[in-house]
């Protein structure tokens, strides 16, 4: 029987955690899992949410740790969550993805001799600004099991140095929560409720600092998204980063008097009814890249690198970078009916079956 802790902090972590929580409660004679929330992410819209949509139980643990500064932040984790490894003593800590819970509650593990397993393992941007790259970068390197979504990331991990019986290409968790929540969704009434019909909209999300903490990057954007708008709603549900910055550049008039609906986040099903059924989506997220690939649904990644290049590969993700001449350009084409990118496949292992996979994993190498 395997004691596991199961970390979440931020928004893109609850539908990684969801399945493999769900998977290893089925198998309870082989494991016993508790859900720590970090609390990086707190507000109703960014969290409780997401509970419900995906069926999480309630936490276990709830360190309420919330926003603060890089430092600040990772401190007050690791400093919440070392005295909950004391008193649980589990066999295995499971981090996901590349936000700063992730590495605080690896480093933490690390120190204290207990066993770290990584899903999510081996993205790589190759952009040491992106705070989730050096997140990357340090958790794959302190973990004992990585588990990958793709085959480049394999690749990655072993450039770096890491023996190849620490990875496992176990596919990619987060479409096991997309898969299995398809169906659910269709009652969502967000798109009527927006008066939205399927294929006639946009969707966009922008929350990285690199694309909207500065005015000038974030003024080029809405620019983009603006002249898209002329020819379709572009339905822009905010992060509260986005939204402070809207205000706080003074944008607020900007986005009013064009076609862009900003809207406030929306929870987990609501979010896949609308992308779901977008002509277009315009993003600077990682997660999105894999769903509307898993979907079949065109996306433009307004960065200037991806940690996900299956996504491009494969998928039918194509990555535009921030001009906004450039992004006009591709969505223009796109909504002539043209091609942009010329793949429509599912990368393998998206299947659904990720978190049976890392399950076994987990039971192979214990
Ligand atoms: C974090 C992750 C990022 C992920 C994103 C998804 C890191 C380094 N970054 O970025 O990889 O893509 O989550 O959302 O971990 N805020 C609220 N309410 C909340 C959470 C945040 O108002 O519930 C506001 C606060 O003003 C906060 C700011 O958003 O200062 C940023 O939050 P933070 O968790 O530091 O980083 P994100 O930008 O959300």
């Amino acid at each position: 029987m395997l004691k596991i802790l199961n970390v979440v902090g931020a928004r893109p972590n609850f539908m990684k955690i969801a399945p493999i929580q769900r998977e290893m409660l089925r198998r309870e004679n082989d494991f016993t899992p508790l859900i720590v929330h970090t609390g990086q992410h707190y507000d109703a819209a960014m969290s409780d949410s997401f509970f419900v949509d995906l069926g999480i139980p309630a936490p276990d643990y709830h360190l309420e740790v919330g926003s603060a500064s890089h430092a600040v932040q990772t401190a007050r984790i690791m400093t919440a969550f070392e005295p909950v490894v004391l008193r649980e003593k589990p066999d295995w800590v499971l981090v996901v993805g590349d936000v700063n819970s992730t590495i605080a509650c690896a480093l933490v593990c690390s120190k204290l001799g207990v066993k770290i397993a990584h899903v999510e393992a081996g993205l790589r941007s190759r952009d040491r600004s992106m705070p989730e790259e050096i997140n990357r970068i340090l958790t794959d390197s302190i973990s004992d099991l990585l588990l990958t979504t793709s085959q480049d990331a394999d690749e990655n991990l072993r450039r770096e140095g890491v023996p190849a019986e620490k990875i496992n290409f176990v596919g990619n968790v987060m479409i096991d929560s997309l898969f299995y929540s398809l169906e659910l969704a269709k009652k969502s009434a967000v798109r009527e409720n927006l008066g939205l019909k399927e294929n006639r909209y946009a969707v966009t999300t922008l929350h990285r600092p690199s694309n909207v903490d500065e005015a000038g990057v974030f003024e080029n954007l809405l620019d983009a998204l603006s002249r898209v708008s002329e020819h379709l709603p572009v339905i822009f549900p905010a992060h509260p980063r986005t939204k402070a910055n809207i205000a706080k550049f003074g944008f607020a008039e900007k986005v009013e008097n064009s076609g862009i609906k900003l809207i406030d986040p929306l929870g987990y099903l609501d979010f896949l009814r609308l992308y779901s059924g977008a002509r277009l989506v315009l993003t600077d997220s990682g997660g999105l890249q894999e769903e509307t690939t898993a979907l079949g649904v065109p996306c433009l990644t307004l960065r200037e690198n991806t940690e996900r290049p299956i996504t491009i590969e494969m998928g039918t993700n194509v990555l535009v970078g921030t001009d906004s001449g450039k992004i006009t350009n591709a969505a223009f084409r796109i909504l002539s009916g043209e091609t942009v990118s010329e793949n429509k496949k599912i990368p393998p292992l998206w299947d659904g079956r990720a978190a049976e996979r890392i399950c076994n994993s987990l039971l192979e190498i214990n």
